[in-house]
């Protein structure tokens, strides 16, 4: 099955744990206590939209891109319900070129470590990066190999992995082990991962 057919029926089905109903608290605390500066800012593979809403209460001027048509409806319902300004765009941002670059500060929860291959993950790292501002900044939530899979659950990666991808674009500046926001007992264990830009 394609990506994009995987998640829209992840989507109609209601087969989203990932969907909090919030901002990730990893992304809440990097921004309140880095600080980050509000900028322009692009929540990738942005899902129903709580991240990047959040960004936007914020004062960022978000852009939410993701591959599913579903996830991206709701989250403009989301938006429309209340006076937040933040644009949700359809894409798949392996091949696509966002609006509004160059962009200050990059997030993804969930959507790098759902990438098929090294090949794709590198290929990611090198579009953010052309998104980016020199000097700005990439903060990753990226589920980690060192526990177990699940079944079902998130793909992992390793710091091997994420390295070899990110660092022609990008100079690691944390990378600390952590749980995915969760409303579950037992969070997935994952890599809070901050780069710089080169
Ligand atoms: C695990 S979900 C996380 C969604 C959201 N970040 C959240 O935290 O609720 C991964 C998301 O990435 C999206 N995605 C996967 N590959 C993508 C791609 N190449 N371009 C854009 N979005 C993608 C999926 O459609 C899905 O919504």
């Amino acid at each position: 099955m394609a990506k994009n057919e995987h998640f829209e029926e992840r989507y109609a089905k209601g087969q989203i744990p990932w969907d909090i109903g919030r901002a990730d608290r990893n992304l809440v605390e990097l921004v309140e206590k880095r600080p980050v500066v509000a900028c322009r800012a692009l929540d990738i593979g942005c899902g129903t939209g709580d991240s990047s809403l959040w960004l936007a209460s914020k004062n960022f001027q978000v852009t939410g891109v993701d591959l599913s048509w579903l996830a991206i409806e709701k989250a403009r319902e989301k938006a429309n319900k209340g006076t937040i300004d933040c644009a949700f765009i359809e894409a798949d941002f392996l091949v696509s070129r966002i609006d509004n670059r160059p962009f200050g500060f990059v997030f993804d929860r969930g959507c790098f470590h759902s990438l098929n291959s090294g090949e794709e993950h590198r290929a990611f790292a090198e579009n953010v990066a052309f998104h980016l501002e020199k000097g700005g900044l990439w903060f990753s939530l990226i589920a980690s190999a060192d526990a177990p899979q699940r079944d079902p659950g998130p793909p992992r990666l390793s710091v091997c992995q994420i390295a070899t991808a990110v660092e022609p674009f990008f100079e690691i500046l944390s990378l600390a082990s952590g749980h995915l926001d969760s409303n579950r007992p037992d969070p997935v264990r994952c890599w809070a991962c901050l780069m710089l830009r080169r």
